[in-house]
This record gives C-alpha cells, structure tokens and sequence, in this order.
C-alpha cells in the first residue's frame, strides 16, 4: 500500500535525540531556542516562539493578541477543527466566509462583504485566521489589504504550508504565524507548533502565555498553561528543518508530474497553483466527479493510500451544530463531498507515482 503521508526519520534526527538524552537536558532549554532562532530565519521573521502543538501555537497566538470573550475572527469552515476550536478556546466566536473553489482557501470578496455587514451590525469582529490548506497560500495581499482597511488582526493558520509564499513571501511574516509539525506535516517533530512574528510584545506575550504566564521564574504575571516543546522534539525539529527545502522540492515535482499525467482526465480535477505563489503540497488534492466513496474503494484495492480532508466543514460538524451554526456555505459543502487527496510526499518513487496514475486514470470506468 501506497501511504497517504510518510514521516520520514533519519540518522541525523536519531543522533540528535541520543545527544538531547545523554545531555539530561529534556524539557525546553537550548535546542527549542536554536530551533526558534532557525524556523523564524527560514521564515524571514525576527521572532518565533516554540510550542507543543499547531493547537496550540493557535490558541496562544490568539491570547497573544487579547482575542477573549465578546470578540468575533473570521475563518474558514473548510480546514481542520483546531483552525475554528482555538478561537472557541479563548472565549471568542469563529464566524465562517466560504471557500474559493479552486485553492480551497478563505475567498477575499466573500471576506470583505462579510467584514462590511459586520463591521455595520457594530459586532466585535476583531480578527481574520486565514488558513493555508493543503500548502497552497491564501490571497495574502487582498487579506491584509482588507485587514488594514479595517483594522483587524492577522493569525495565519500556516500548519500545513511550512515554506509556502506568495510573491516571494513566506507565509507566516504576513501576521502572526502558527505551525504545526504532527508527524503527517511536512516536517515533523512529533507533536509540536510554532508561532512566527516580527512584533516583539506578541512574542513575549506568547513565550510567557506557554509557561504558566511566566517572565522571571515562579512569579506569575498572567493566567498561562504548559504548552512547552521539549528539546527532545526541538532537536527533532532542528534536523528536520535542514532537510525541508529538498524534501519541498521534491513534493513540488511530484505534484507535477501527477498533474502533467491527470490533468487530461474528464472525471478529476486536479490542483490550482496561483500566480505567484509557492504551493509545497502538503497534500495533493484532487476532485472526483462521480462516487467519492467507490472512488477510495477503488484506489485502495490498488494499492493506492487516499485521505478525505475534510468530509465535514467546520460548521457542520456536531460540536458547531450544538452551539447554534447553521450557516450557508455552498463551496465548503461541496468541496466536502469531493475531495480526495493523492500521495505526494517526498518519499514517493517515480514507480509508485506511475500506480497512482494508473489507478486514477482507471477510475474513470468505476465511478462515472
Ligand atoms: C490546518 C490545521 N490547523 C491546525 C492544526 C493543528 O495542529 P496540531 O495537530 O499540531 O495540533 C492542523 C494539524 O493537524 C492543521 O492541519
């Protein structure tokens, strides 16, 4: 079987674990300061501040920035729950704006209307967390655009799109930037995050929201939780980073080469790559025009791993529909209903590139 994603363990990453372990230093010290001073250098910003998770690089990036009770931010209903869930956490409200069709991202138009007819009820609108789904950048310039006009905060969901730009333009340096290395991530460090920014109140606000709201030791200056890394995992983090420009442009030619020999099949579509942007496919996500379902079926039995993200938008996931959601977003639905994403990780051979080939072309009998 051909796997959806790889995590991929070298004996850098091996050697680096052994040293953490024999140096008795586990738990954050130097290697999650040399893997900041690093991440935020690959990302072109002045800071960026460790954490145990995407989760939580999310929900800290958000406190970082005052969201609380009362507020409203803006995201996508087509992403993973955490995107939506750590606005939940602060106390503040997720409001949703429909997908663009073809990145699968926050579309701008709907985001202006939405930010005008709230802006006019007088809500608490008070930011915008784009997220970069499967890789490929969200419209960054029309959202900070809006976001100056009017005045809110920008949290980039970055958690799928380590090394993605726009305009030679990383994301994660348009706002506050979060990241998440799960081990299906382009990089991974087990579980980790990361928050990326220029500004450096946020940052000390987010080093010290990680650590028990902490600035000198044992004097606690505001409510804070542990949401360290452990060095363990930074120096995980540190080999794997090293790697991340080959391994990205590796998943970019496997993209390609997918795309030159789908691309003139009737029963899929296959990925956008916007102008001027850097997509580092985190997942390569095709739509199936026919039975979705049949279509897994299908793939599996030829030995081809396939993953559904996301077969619920946000809003209309259990937990959303108890707290009052019942939005219209036609995009998201659909998108829901149809996507379905391919292998592309960096470990693929050009034999098993040719299996998924063929075993999408011969859907085309199967699910029509
Ligand atoms: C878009 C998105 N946001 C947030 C997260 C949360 O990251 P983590 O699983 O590291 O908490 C993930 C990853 O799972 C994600 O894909």
């Amino acid at each position: 079987m051909i796997p959806i994603a790889k995590p991929l363990m070298g004996e850098e990453e091996k050697q680096a674990v052994i040293e953490v372990l024999e140096s008795g230093q586990l738990a954050q010290g130097e290697k999650v300061t040399e893997f900041e001073t690093r991440f935020a250098a690959f990302c072109g910003v002045k800071h960026a501040v460790a954490t145990s998770s995407g989760t939580t690089a999310l929900h800290t990036a958000l406190l970082a920035h005052g969201i609380g009770p009362g507020d409203e931010v803006i995201t996508t209903p087509f992403t993973f729950i955490a995107s939506a869930n750590s606005i939940l956490f602060t106390g503040a409200r997720p409001v949703f704006v429909d997908i663009e069709p073809d990145t699968f991202n926050l579309d701008p138009n709907k985001l202006e209307d939405k930010v005008k007819t709230l802006r006019a009820r007088r809500s608490g609108l008070k930011a915008i967390l784009p997220v970069h789904l499967f890789g490929h950048p969200c419209d960054m310039e029309a959202i900070m655009d809006i976001a100056k006009r009017y005045d809110l905060i920008v949290i980039e969901d970055a958690c799928q799109a380590h090394g993605a730009s726009v305009n030679g333009r990383k994301v994660g340096s348009f706002g506050t930037g979060c990241f998440s290395f799960y081990p299906t991530k382009n990089i991974t460090t087990g579980e980790g995050g990361m928050i990326t920014t220029d500004d450096e109140e946020i940052a000390e606000r987010a080093r010290m929201i990680r650590q028990h709201g902490m600035r000198k030791r044992y004097y606690h200056e505001i409510l804070g939780y542990n949401f360290r890394m452990t060095d363990i995992q930074a120096a995980i983090g540190l080999a794997q980073l090293e790697k991340l420009p080959r391994w990205t442009e590796q998943r970019i030619k496997n993209a390609a080469y997918l795309t030159e020999r789908l691309q003139c099949l009737p029963h899929v579509a296959i990925p956008v790559v916007k102008e001027g942007c850097v997509h580092v496919f985190h997942q390569y996500t095709i739509r199936v025009k026919g039975d979705r379902d049949k279509a897994v079926e299908l793939l599996k039995m030829k030995g081809v791993g396939t993953g559904i993200y996301y077969p619920l938008p946000v809003h209309r996931q259990p937990v959303y529909l108890k707290l009052g959601y019942d939005d219209d977003l036609p995009e998201a639905e659909r998108a829901s209903q149809e996507v379905l994403s391919l292998p592309v990780h960096p470990a693929l051979s050009r034999d098993e590139l040719d299996v998924i080939v063929e075993a999408v072309a011969s859907l085309e009998r199967g699910v029509g």
